[in-house]
């Protein structure tokens, strides 16, 4: 067992301190964070010749436009050298006025925004800059890794608070028993990874209200906001009364555009929260993606219609993979936005979602996650799988055929 260091739950070290590790020099608050299961997964995928659903990236790249905007810029020599430490004031721009144009907020895109290493970046500087050491973080379970490793990072402790029920909805109940006095900040991640559930207002009212009680720091992990379906639209928690003022809100143009490896994301909020994120986010990257940034600027301009047909796109390849899971008898629990599409494989006949992530590389050469990796809970999250389905549909019939041959067989 690795030595239980001191940011994280105690059974951080669940199952990955078991391995052997290449890091032994690394320090104690990360080692239960050593490996993150979508790389695992990954290289999995690929020494076996497996279909790999488990990782979140589109097999489609973004608008040939914007990819031209980026090698305009290269060529044209915008953004070759160290573009400003906050991000391209053009950038900023069009970050503010896609608040407006979509949420109706309007941030000064002098003070109140920030451009990160995409949204990965703008999360860890909005934890280190916001969460001193020793205080709380309470995050919905199961949750995207990087807020664990952030929240060690830090020096602090996260708290978890379960999605539950059929449907995987937000267990606020206990969200209002765990938020405390020790408690820095909650952090609220809709479109929601890996469930694929969209928070309801209703849902996101009652966190507002638990956070406003408290006084506490809301981080909206908002990285896949254009990303819902069939009439579950996205709210961002920075919309509702009173919430502006303690909410730092995360955005990913590697999701709302399709281009995942060009890393640019943004931090907007009140002035004192992101001047505290400028401080330490210009420490960790300083700056990044300069003739990005640019091409970014130009596609927070897209029209509206840009926005629905990516929306319609997902929506039919989730449809596709979700009903041809749904028809191998998973039961598929309403994915309402993200990549991802969430089952429950005890319908198929095994015991938790890591048996069957075991079982389906080697035996049906298909690969996808199991929620207990990014848990704290696993008596909730136990039967549950993610399964990417931002591939194209030729991907996701092989990996549906491989399946059905492999149960067959079992
Ligand atoms: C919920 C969530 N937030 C943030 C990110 C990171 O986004 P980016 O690639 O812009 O750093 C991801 C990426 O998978 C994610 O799933």
């Amino acid at each position: 067992m690795s030595p239980r260091h001191d940011g994280a739950m105690p059974d951080d070290t669940r199952s990955r301190s078991a391995r052997h590790s290449d890091a032994d020099r690394l320090v104690r608050r990360m080692q239960a964070h050593e490996a993150t299961i979508f790389g695992e997964m990954s290289a999995l995928a690929a020494r076996l010749g497996a279909v790999n659903l488990g990782q979140g990236f589109p097999d489609t790249d973004g608008p040939a436009v914007i990819a031209e905007a980026a090698i305009a810029a290269i060529r044209e020599g915008r953004g070759n050298q160290y573009p400003p430490a906050h991000g391209l004031p053009e950038l900023r721009q069009h970050i503010a006025r896609h608040q407006q144009r979509f949420y109706d907020l309007t941030p000064d895109w002098r003070t109140e925004v920030c451009v990160a290493t995409g949204a990965s970046e703008a999360i860890v500087a909005t934890v280190l800059a916001l969460v001193e050491s020793g205080q709380e973080v309470v995050m919905f379970d199961p949750y995207f890794d990087l807020y664990p490793a952030a929240v060690s990072l830090a020096g602090a402790r996260r708290r978890c608070v379960p999605l539950t029920g059929p449907d995987l909805r937000p267990d606020l109940d206990t969200l209002a028993r765990t938020v405390t006095d020790k408690t820095a900040m909650i952090i609220v991640n809709s479109p929601h990874n890996p469930s694929g559930v969209v928070f309801t207002e209703a849902e996101l009212l009652r966190i507002a209200e638990i956070a406003t009680a408290h006084d506490v720091i809301v981080l909206a992990d908002e990285a896949y906001e254009h990303l819902w379906f069939d009439g579950h639209p996205h709210v961002p928690i920075a919309t509702l009364p009173g919430m502006w003022e303690r909410t730092v809100t995360i955005g990913s143009a590697g999701k709302s555009f399709s281009f995942t490896g060009w890393k640019v994301g943004w931090a907007t909020g009140p002035a004192d929260l992101i001047a505290a994120v400028r401080v330490v986010r210009q420490h960790l990257s300083y700056v990044s993606s300069g003739p990005f940034q640019w091409a970014i600027a130009e596609a927070l301009q897209l029209a509206d219609a840009y926005f629905a047909e990516f929306r319609h796109a997902l929506a039919m390849q989730r449809d596709h993979l979700a009903d041809a899971l749904g028809g191998l008898g998973f039961r598929v629990i309403p994915t309402q936005g993200t990549y991802f599409t969430t089952t429950d494989v005890t319908a198929v006949g095994f015991a938790d979602g890591q048996q069957f992530c075991d079982w389906a590389p080697l035996h049906a050469g298909v690969v996808a996650i199991p929620h207990t990796a990014l848990s704290d809970h696993p008596d909730h999250a136990g039967p549950y799988v993610r399964w990417a389905f931002c591939k194209d549909p030729a991907t996701i019939d092989t990996a549906v055929q491989r399946l059905s041959r492999g149960l067959a067989d079992r």
